[in-house]
């Protein structure tokens, strides 16, 4: 099984990549830039490929270099909180951009590759997401409500297509976070490792075109799960 992991320099990569790994997949790394890419990439013995997602002739030269994909797991994303009255113009844009404008075109490159060899698609949206809003995340919660409304539409155009919709219901546990948020304790987070282990049991469930997955923190190492289906 390939499966081609975008996002793959992010904080919540490299828990999807060791889970995927240890679940027998053959991973490509998908990044835009080759910084920490290349050394991640490296540092796991895996091919990594550059592509800005959120280009529609870059996705398409990723999809005809890599023909025979299985599955995808779409981490790439960014976040922003703001007000709406102090947010600068370009706000909407880079929200719309990193969350749906990539998984829009990575979607539309793979789709035929994915639906021929009936894989999946995993894309992550947010709490601000399933609830379309939130103080101070206009932008970033109308981009992750994109997410969900793009894979609720996928799932219903393409029956061949298994449709994950991760919903991270709290901050994850990832290096960015503990930075932000130094007086904070990362251990009643969303563990990476969790949710890498539910979207693979959740990958594994028989039927079922489309999963919502909403994720909760639980014990240190262990995530509650729900399957609204
Ligand atoms: N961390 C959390 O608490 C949390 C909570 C809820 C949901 N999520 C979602 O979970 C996913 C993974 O989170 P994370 O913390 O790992 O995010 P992250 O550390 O910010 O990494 C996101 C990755 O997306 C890549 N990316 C952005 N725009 C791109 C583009 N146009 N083309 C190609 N790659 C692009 C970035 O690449 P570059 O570095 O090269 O720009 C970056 O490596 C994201 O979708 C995020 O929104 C995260």
């Amino acid at each position: 099984m390939r499966v081609l992991v975008t996002g793959a320099g992010g904080g919540v990569a490299p828990a999807f990549i060791e889970a995927f790994l240890e679940a027998g997949a053959e991973l490509v790394l998908v990044g835009r830039n080759a910084q920490g890419l290349e050394a991640r990439a490296r540092s796991y013995g895996l091919p990594y490929r550059l592509a800005d997602l959120a280009d529609p002739l870059s996705t398409a030269a990723l999809a005809e270099a890599e023909p025979e994909v299985d599955g995808v797991v779409h981490l790439a994303g960014a976040f922003a909180a703001a007000p709406l009255r102090e947010s600068g113009p370009g706000l909407l844009e880079k929200m719309l951009e990193a969350n749906l404008q990539t998984l829009y075109h990575t979607a539309r490159a793979f789709l035929p590759a994915l639906v021929r060899r009936r894989g999946f698609l995993v894309g992550v949206s947010a709490a601000a997401g399933l609830k379309c809003g939130g103080k101070n995340l206009a932008a970033y919660a109308a981009a992750k409500a994109g997410v969900l409304a793009l894979l609720r539409s996928l799932a219903e155009e393409e029956p061949a297509l298994r449709v994950l919709a991760l919903v991270p219901m709290a901050a994850i546990n990832t290096p960015a976070n503990r930075r932000a948020m130094p007086g904070a304790d990362p251990s009643r987070w969303i563990q990476p490792r969790a949710l890498a282990e539910a979207t693979l049991a959740a990958l594994r469930l028989p039927g079922g075109r489309l999963q919502e997955l909403p994720v909760y923190p639980g014990e240190p190492g262990r995530t509650h799960v729900r399957l609204d289906q």
